[in-house]
């Protein structure tokens, strides 16, 4: 997607710098706009558990990329030794986030590919080369939910005579999010990009606001009109007929189709079943945990209380955090909730929409 006009993933290989990766810190976003190296496993792992990047698809790629940067480090005194630096450096990086089911998808694909090499160069060009090929199958899935979603909200326009289509959205689940395009963006900007007309109401989502600082920001990069609301807004946006469709991303889906996602989510769903609005959710095939039944099995990341008791904007040109609470107030701080898959009307994946059921899913997924 482009930020100025000029094209950017949410991660990519430092050009010309082998032993480097660099991510977009989107801590800085939407007021500034800082690109971070990463050069160590240690370095990765901070940037995922303190959300320099987040979003599953990005958690999943960065992992990636950081076994990549331990396969650089690793000591090469001996085999042994380097496989064990491998693989510390993969349960690191497993430990920084453990809802988003992407982390632990792409780092098994990392190990696999450097068991499989031989020598030392060899596992590093491989580890390389498999980074890549994840962030771009990751940015291809996306292109395609967008394909396939650009149905969904092309249907609901026609139903309006061409009035703009009303699409709800939780959290960012946009290209930020995703390497590239986003899996609830990627219908809306499919759908912008046909001339479609779309307008997006961005959920500000507390408590680190990535609606209102991310999702907001990208849309507006690219053009797309929306507009923030803080999180409780969106039942009442629906009683009155102002939502045409949500469409939320996901960190971890079971194959019988329960949605965990961003806290939040699941009183959206609520929601959109009392007042009859579709409700979406898109994902890459990364993101369904094919050993998980029952939604409640998916853990739920807890962060620190300080992320409620704080929050944080510009002021007078400067970044800053202010309390919101009473000093003394404690504060939890869940991060996802569970959706149940009766409450969800369709699952967007790069294969096509399909109902949220084991059936269908194993349908557009069968060798699974
Ligand atoms: O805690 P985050 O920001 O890493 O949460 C992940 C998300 O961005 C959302 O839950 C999103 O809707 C699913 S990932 C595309």
């Amino acid at each position: 997607m482009k930020i100025n006009g000029q094209p950017y993933r949410a991660i990519w290989p430092k050009p010309d710098d082998p032993r480097t990766v660099q991510i977009i810190d989107q801590r800085h976003l939407p007021h500034q706009f800082i690109i971070e190296d990463l050069k160590t496993v240690d370095q990765t792992a901070a940037a995922i558990q303190d959300m320099h990047v987040r979003g599953a698809p990005l958690i999943g790629a960065t992992a990636a990329f950081g076994i990549y940067l331990a396969a650089v480090t690793a000591p090469q005194s001996s085999p042994e030794e380097y496989s064990a630096f491998i693989q510390a450096a993969a349960d690191q990086l497993r430990a920084t986030r453990p809802t988003a089911i992407n982390l632990a998808w792409a780092l098994e694909k990392m190990l696999a590919v450097i068991s499989a090499a031989g020598g030392f160069e060899e596992k590093i060009s491989a580890a390389r080369q498999s980074a890549i090929q994840i962030s771009d199958d990751e940015a291809e899935a996306c292109r395609m939910i967008g394909v396939h979603g650009l149905d969904l909200i092309a249907g609901i326009t026609k139903k309006k005579d061409g009035a703009p289509v009303n699409v709800l959205t939780h959290c960012n689940a946009g290209w930020l999010a995703c390497v590239d395009y986003g899996t609830a963006t990627a219908p809306i900007y499919a759908a912008h990009d046909a001339g479609i007309p779309v307008h997006v109401w961005v959920d500000e989502t507390r408590p680190r606001n990535q609606g209102a600082r991310l999702t907001a920001w990208e849309l507006g990069q690219h053009g797309v009109p929306h507009t923030v609301i803080v999180d409780n807004a969106g039942g009442h946006l629906m009683q009155h007929g102002m939502v045409d469709i949500v469409i939320v991303g996901t960190d971890r889906t079971t194959y019988t189709g329960d949605v965990a996602n961003k806290i939040g989510t699941y009183l959206k769903a609520l929601a959109a079943k009392d007042n009859g609005v579709p409700f979406y959710v898109a994902l890459p095939s990364s993101t369904i945990d094919w050993t998980i039944r029952d939604g409640f099995e998916i853990p739920i990341e807890q962060r620190g209380g300080d992320e409620v008791r704080y929050i944080q904007g510009l002021h007078a040109g400067e970044i800053k955090s202010v309390l919101l609470t009473p000093d003394t107030s404690p504060a939890a701080n869940y991060a996802f909730d569970l959706t149940p898959a009766r409450l969800v009307d369709g699952l967007i994946t790069e294969r096509g929409t399909c109902h949220a059921s084991e059936e269908e899913l194993r349908g557009l997924f069968p060798e699974k």
